[in-house]
């Protein structure tokens, strides 16, 4: 039987887009949780992590589907609190005596729900105190199927238009099922319910980055031992928070890398070598790849080829440099659970693949090196709480973003060396824009995307025939969803105007109003 020091929450994943979102609730109330796909969730598995309350996500599948997934039998007697979500719902429907019903997509003709909706209360239930305080309440729906008969012992609490039974609960067994997903920001108040639902699980919020902290130090030490451990440093703040906490915890055994692949912004390779060594005394072998990358990368024009270009180089320069560095048999990368979930489901369950991106791409097993990925189940956020506990710079952690194939994703399109210098420069001089308006920190995001198009334009008496540009600029709490920031069309004019002033090879900007979904943050 395994130790274990917390409280625990179950989530079964059933491979929803979303289900890291409900781990990241739960940790903001402090509790201790663990996602398991469906797959590996057997009676054994329930018995020894003895959880106290289990949560079941949404999926893709329907359950009117010949063999789709369940929750084991065991579940249902153990006398703890159930949720159900969505597909999770469906589930606990079907298994406990219910009926579920195709939608349109599983071809059952039913009414299928995508976006927003409205559910107005029923009657009491300890789930939703809280909730309903203002009248209706805001939901996101995202299914194709749903319940048509509810399970023996459950009530309805909450309907809306299209799904009558949008939350079901047998009150008295604590199992609890809603149609559409607390866990995303477009359910406003969906926070709440999960707050309830620990509350009811008798949770006491006893989980904190601190603890995190510890436990990740403890679990590097034993992943790793006396051998020697080398890191992946990109600046960003996911590689210095790993570097950071690598270095806590095996002290000298690490040797962070800093691949220079010639699709880093302006100054930032000086930048990052000098903070690094001098800030925090960390062994940093700077690694000038230039020539490598953009040799590979010159002409390439599609999206998932220069990711996997560069995965695949990384992983070799990678190598190179490993064998330089005596026992070494750990390799460490700062892996987020954003990276993560559009590459393949968390923990190998089944969803769909977005962009593949070159940190998660696999290690070959030829490369003879072991992964240790510390903050593979966090959100930035807690990357940046856990980065302030270390000591870190604010300015370092307070960092935007930057994606391991750096600029090449921001250059739709052929990538050249040419294209690469303009975008650079144009990069920098609307990051500067950002900054003295004071905005940087409002935005999650900013970037500059050099476009494929040359445009005509006038200057003076003469006429150019320059590239076009797109500014990007979003706020996200975690990157898997995001709106456009709303600059003022004066700070948009001005900018617009400094990089046609000061970057040779721009002669037109544009300002990308796109939200994810339907877009995602970069442009490949
Ligand atoms: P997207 O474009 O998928 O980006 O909406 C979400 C967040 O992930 C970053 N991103 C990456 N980070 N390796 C990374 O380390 C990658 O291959 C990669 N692709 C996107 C992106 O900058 C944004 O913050």
């Amino acid at each position: 039987m395994t130790q274990y020091t917390h409280d625990r929450l179950l989530i079964i994943d059933f491979g929803s887009q979303v289900t890291q979102l409900i781990a990241r609730r739960l940790r903001e109330l402090n509790v201790y949780c663990e996602i398991h796909p469906y797959q590996n969730v057997t009676d054994a598995f329930l018995a020894d992590l003895a959880p106290k309350a289990v949560i079941l996500s949404g999926g893709p599948d329907s359950v009117t589907r010949e063999g789709s997934p369940r929750a084991p039998e065991s579940l249902w007697s153990m006398g703890i609190p159930v949720l159900g979500i969505c597909y999770g719902q469906q589930t606990m429907m079907t298994q406990l005596g219910g009926e579920v019903r195709g939608g349109k997509i599983s071809g059952g003709g039913g009414t299928a729900e995508f976006g927003r909706a409205k559910v107005s209360k029923s009657a009491n239930l300890d789930l939703l105190d809280g909730w309903f305080s203002q009248g209706d309440e805001v939901v996101w729906m995202s299914h194709g199927d749903h319940v048509a008969k509810i399970a023996p012992g459950f009530e309805v609490y909450g309907t809306s238009p299209n799904a009558p039974y949008a939350i079901l609960a047998d009150a008295s067994r604590h199992f609890y099922g809603v149609q559409f997903h607390p866990e995303v920001h477009h359910t406003p108040r969906g926070a709440k319910l999960y707050e309830n639902f620990v509350r009811i699980a008798g949770f006491t919020g006893d989980w904190t980055m601190d603890a995190y902290k510890d436990i990740a130090i403890e679990k590097i030490r034993a992943q790793v031992g006396d051998k020697q451990v080398i890191c992946g440093l990109s600046g960003g703040v996911d590689s210095s928070v790993t570097a950071a906490l690598l270095h806590e915890a095996i002290g000298d055994q690490l040797t962070c890398v800093f691949v220079d692949h010639g699709l880093l912004r302006k100054d930032e390779a000086e930048d990052v070598v000098a903070m690094f060594r001098d800030n925090m005394n960390l062994k940093v072998i700077y690694a000038d790849e230039k020539e490598l990358f953009l040799g590979e990368l010159e002409g390439q024009s599609d999206p998932e080829t220069k990711r996997k270009i560069i995965g695949s180089l990384f992983i070799d320069v990678f190598q190179k440099y490993a064998n330089q560095i005596e026992g070494a048999e750990f390799l460490a990368q700062g892996t987020l659970y954003p990276d993560v979930i559009e590459s393949v489901s968390f923990s190998g369950g089944p969803s769909v693949t977005i962009k593949s991106h070159h940190n998660v791409g696999g290690l070959p097993e030829k490369m003879g090196l072991k992964l240790v990925e510390p903050l593979r189940e966090l959100f930035k956020d807690e990357v940046r709480a856990l980065g302030r506990e270390l000591g870190l710079p604010a300015s370092f952690i307070g960092r935007h973003p930057f994606p391991g194939p750096g600029l090449a994703i921001r250059c739709p399109g052929e990538i050249t060396r040419a294209k690469l210098d303009i975008l650079r420069e144009a990069d920098a001089v609307y990051i500067d824009q950002i900054r003295k308006h004071g905005l940087y920190d409002e935005i999650w995001q900013a970037f500059v995307a050099i476009l494929p198009v040359r445009t005509v334009g006038v200057m003076g008496d003469g006429r150019t025939y320059d590239f076009a540009c797109a500014l990007r600029a979003v706020t996200s709490v975690d990157g898997m969803t995001a709106d456009y920031y709303p600059f003022s069309h004066e700070f948009l004019g001005e900018t617009a105007t400094r990089i046609i002033n000061e970057v040779p090879g721009i002669n037109r900007v544009t300002y990308d109003i796109t939200s994810k979904p339907p877009g995602t943050i970069e442009w490949e």
